[in-house]
């Protein structure tokens, strides 16, 4: 079954701590992405990991190798479990990335495409005509794959088509996730709980259905109903 992460993309680390608290036992893993981690960074990881949480680490990492292993290393001794580079990065950088992290280290996965990417988006970044996302998405991929990577994050759209072809073991950790009646905010490629879950996510990002709820642990509540029984709440 899938496995629910909040993405914790609050102002300050005493509102992402007490969220922690108010979830309690019902969320067990937490994304700390570059917003939180600036602000307050390995600290931030520390009172997760003594609170007993895992943490996937979203810093998408994207620069030269020897750079992006030194930083693998870093976040490796932070005790994280998933932590994300940018496939984009190029063969060299993954393959120094998964070096650095070892047997022992974080599970690596690569960003393909941003959810909030549109296919006019990928055009304009990289100058050249793009018809489909999913095209861009299945490249990156299998770069991704090809470098030693663990898996890859992608929208919930390419899940089942990225099992299909690099096999069960290969990780997909799916943002974008909203269940139904929630606001889109920037995100473009979308899916319900239920949906991803369907398609064979191993891991649904939520941030701020959860994080902007007036109850976020109802929203929680809603979305493991959906993720045990396949079926929408809403
Ligand atoms: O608030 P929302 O549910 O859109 O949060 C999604 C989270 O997943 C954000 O923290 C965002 O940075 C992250 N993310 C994403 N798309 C990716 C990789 C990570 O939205 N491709």
């Amino acid at each position: 079954m899938s496995t629910l992460i909040v993405a914790l993309d609050l102002p300050s680390p005493d509102a992402a701590l007490a969220l922690v608290g108010r979830l309690g036992d019902d969320v067990d893993f937490y994304k700390i992405g570059s917003p939180l981690f600036t602000l307050a960074g390995p600290p931030i990881v520390h009172a997760l990991r003594k609170r007993g949480k895992r943490v996937f680490l979203d810093l998408k990492y994207h620069d030269i190798p020897n750079t992006v292993a030194a930083a693998v290393r870093a976040a490796t001794d932070l005790g994280v479990e998933l932590l994300t580079v940018h496939a984009g990065g190029g063969i060299a950088m993954m393959q120094e990335a998964v070096a650095a992290a070892g047997d022992d280290g974080p599970r690596l996965v690569g960003v393909t495409v941003l959810t909030s990417f549109t296919a006019s988006d990928v055009e304009q970044v990289w100058a050249k005509p793009v018809t489909s996302v999913h095209d861009e998405v299945v490249r990156l991929a299998r770069l991704a794959a090809a470098a030693g990577l663990h898996g890859v994050v992608s929208s919930p759209l390419e899940v089942e088509y990225l099992k299909r072809h690099h096999g069960r073991e290969f990780l997909v950790v799916t943002p974008g996730i909203r269940p139904a009646g929630h606001a889109l905010g920037d995100q473009n490629r979308v899916a319900t709980p239920s949906e991803a879950a369907r398609a064979g996510a191993d891991y649904l990002v939520v941030g701020r259905p959860v994080t902007a709820a007036p109850d976020p642990a109802a929203v929680v509540a809603g979305n493991r109903a959906e993720l045990q029984t396949g079926l929408a709440t809403a």
